[in-house]
This record gives structure tokens, C-alpha cells and sequence, in this order.
């Protein structure tokens, strides 16, 4: 395997942690933790059935429309307002705590990018309110190409704009079928597998597995 020369990195569950929205949802709902599980799932599917329909809608709109299903689906009806202040956390989402410290490691030795299904509205906006902004040399949308991760043409964007071959990039996602989609696109990949869930059974394995992101410059700095 050639050497890593970038770090193409997931942003929603990977970076950012998309349950920061249970704060907000525990306004409005009694099991918040439930609500932000049944958004996520929906906000996921969606992507993955416009995508196949070939109807592109951005990540706001489907991040919207997976909000209205998850409002019916847990019997709550709330005012615009309510609704627009739920969605409105997405662009104040946390990392995870050891995030920041390992990107600022991993800036000394590699060109960091990242690549994700989010509008770029929402990647500006969530990545300025971690003030991440000097980290990334790339913020690359999937808007690019209307469609969503795992076609491989979302993948494609990241070798072109670094100007990096896939097969000496090393994607890092903590969602296990980006971590796939990657693999079968031809990337290195590293799976954060934060939860220790089993491989989902698609034929690809990502290269490597750890539980946290600050696992990973000690394990690159053991590879070549
Ligand atoms: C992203 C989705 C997969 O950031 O969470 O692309």
C-alpha cells in the first residue's frame, strides 16, 4: 500500500457529533435520546433513496424533511418556530471530545480534507462554530455532484480537488457504510468504530478499526 500523503475525513458522526441535537430535543420531546435516533436513521435513508431515485435535494432539505418524519413518527407536533430552532442545531454541533486535539496532530504531517454529504452552508457553519476553520485545506460537499455517499462520484471529489491519488488517501469515517463506500471506491480507510458494532456484511473491510479519533496518529506514525 502506498504511503498516506492526505486525511479525507466524514464530518457527521465522525467529527461532529450528531446527538449534540438531544439538548435541543429535550425542549420538545420526553425520550430526546429516541427522537435524535429516529432523525439520524431517516436523515441517512434519505440520502441513500434520492440518491438511487436520482431526486437530489440538499442535505438541509433532506436534514428538514427527516426532522418532519421523526416529529410525526414520535407523536410530537410543534410550532415553526420550535421545528426551525431543532434543525437550526445542526450548525452548532459539538466534536467529540478528543477531535480538535488529534486534527492539530495530524495537521503537522498531513493535508486534512473533508468530504461529506453536508450542504456547504452547513459544513461553513459547523465547522466555524468548533473554530476548525485553519484545520481543513479542502471542505469538499457532495452538493458537487447532486448525489450522496456511497456513489462512488461523492468519492471522486477527493482525489481530484487534493490532487492526491485515492489509493495514498486515508479516509476516516466513524459510519460504517461510508467506511465501506470508501473501501470499495479505493481509498486507505480507517473505521472509528465508537461503538464497537460488528462490520456491516458488504464484501469490502476497511483497512483498519479504532474506537477514537486520537487513535490515529499514533497509528499512522507506525506506517510507512
Ligand atoms: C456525512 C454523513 C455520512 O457527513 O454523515 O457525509
Amino acid at each position: 500500500m502506498p504511503a498516506v500523503q492526505g486525511c479525507v475525513f466524514d464530518a457527521y458522526g465522525t467529527l461532529f457529533d450528531v446527538h449534540s441535537v438531544i439538548a435541543a430535543c429535550r425542549e420538545v420531546a420526553p425520550d430526546a435520546p429516541a427522537l435524535s435516533e429516529t432523525w439520524r436513521a431517516k436523515q441517512l435513508e434519505y440520502t441513500w433513496l434520492r440518491a438511487l431515485m436520482g431526486h437530489y435535494e440538499d442535505f438541509w432539505v433532506i436534514t428538514e424533511a427527516a426532522l418532519r418524519y421523526a416529529l410525526r413518527r414520535h407523536g410530537l407536533r410543534l410550532a415553526p418556530a420550535q421545528q426551525q430552532r431543532l434543525l437550526e442545531a445542526y450548525y452548532r454541533l459539538d466534536t467529540y471530545p478528543e477531535v480538535p486535539a488529534a486534527l492539530q496532530q495530524l495537521r503537522q504531517r498531513y493535508p486534512l480534507a473533508i468530504l461529506s454529504n453536508g450542504s456547504p452552508a452547513m459544513l461553513q457553519a459547523v465547522i466555524a462554530h468548533n473554530r476548525l476553520q485553519e484545520i481543513f485545506t479542502q471542505v469538499l460537499s457532495a452538493d458537487a455532484v447532486r448525489t450522496y455517499k456511497p456513489h462512488p462520484a461523492v468519492y471522486e471529489l477527493a482525489p481530484r480537488h487534493l490532487s492526491i491519488p485515492k489509493t495514498a488517501l486515508l479516509f476516516v469515517s466513524s459510519n460504517a457504510f461510508d467506511a465501506i463506500g470508501a473501501k470499495a471506491f479505493g481509498f486507505q480507510v480507517a473505521w472509528i468504530n465508537r461503538s464497537g458494532a460488528p462490520l456491516d456484511e458488504l464484501g469490502f473491510v476497511p483497512d483498519f478499526e479504532i474506537q477514537r479519533l486520537d487513535e490515529l496518529p499514533a497509528r499512522l506514525a507506525s506506517s510507512p
